[in-house]
């Protein structure tokens, strides 16, 4: 077993936000549990991060109920238990409503939705038992206040949904010692947007510019250092959510 004394698993760390939440943890002193569905960018993910032993991917569909049961059950064989899960992994389209078709919805619903529940169930399970533990999952600010210019009905519906589910188990979870949060960014600066509309997305926040991943793992760090906080979607969004 690593002689860190905690351990996050962190869903989609091969990319974008989860690769900079998997740093600031290592850097924090956490061992790191990473998943994503490529092997391959799991082990580039790995080299970059040069953490040695502290460094575990797991390769799977976060939409499968096997890849979450396998990524918990490789947690704990090598690092003895999970303190913190953040459910990150996820997928995003903008487009009117009538143009997504039947397989894209259920790709969006897989990875977005049961890409959370099902390792929130095995977190769930293994932190109550454990009384103590947190779940933290990256939601979206059009979640909280979706936008006329940004027609993106899935993930309005997805990540406004996990806003409710995230207060919904805080609740089932505290009476056993277990915090239950989200972050709902607006824009970040991941692969997920190309670097020439950044400047574009930049404008649709009060702020005037998209959030950096380090600004996204600053509010995930600190949920899972407060004890006391439970039940609450933290917007990271430059005002995007505060209105109009
Ligand atoms: N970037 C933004 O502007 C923004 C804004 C609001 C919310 N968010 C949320 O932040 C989270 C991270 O986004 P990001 O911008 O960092 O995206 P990203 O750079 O595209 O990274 C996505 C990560 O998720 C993994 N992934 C995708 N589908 C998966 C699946 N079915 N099973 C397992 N892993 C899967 C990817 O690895 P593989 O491809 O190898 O599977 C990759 O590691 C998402 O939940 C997203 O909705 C992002």
């Amino acid at each position: 077993m690593s002689k860190s004394d905690k351990t996050v698993v962190i869903t989609g760390a091969s990319s974008g936000i989860g690769l900079g939440l998997a740093e600031a943890f290592l850097k924090e002193g956490y061992n790191v549990v990473g998943s994503g569905r490529s092997a391959g960018r799991l082990q580039a993910a790995a080299a970059q991060l040069n953490a040695g032993e502290r460094f575990l991917g797991v390769a799977g569909d976060g939409g499968k109920p096997e890849s979450a049961k396998k990524l918990f059950e490789q947690a704990i064989a090598k690092y003895g238990k999970v303190d913190v899960l953040v459910n990150n992994a996820g997928i995003f389209s903008a487009k009117p409503f009538i143009q997504f078709t039947p397989e894209e919805m259920e790709e969006q619903i897989s990875t977005n939705l049961k890409g959370v529940l099902y390792p929130s169930q095995e977190a769930a399970k293994h932190m109550s038992e454990r009384k103590q533990g947190k779940i933290i999952t990256i939601t979206a600010s059009l979640g909280m206040q979706p936008a006329g210019n940004v027609p993106a009905l899935l993930a309005v519906a997805i990540k406004g949904g996990l806003n409710q589910a995230t207060r919904a188990l805080a609740l089932e979870l505290a009476p056993f010692g277990v915090t239950v949060n989200a972050v709902a960014p607006g824009v970040v600066a991941s692969p997920m947007h190309a670097p020439e509309s950044h400047a574009a997305l930049g404008r649709l926040h009060p702020l005037g510019r998209i959030a950096t991943i380090g600004e996204v793992a600053a509010a995930v760090l600190y949920l899972a250092r407060a004890d006391y906080v439970t039940g609450t979607v933290m917007p990271v969004d430059g005002g995007f959510s505060a209105g109009r």
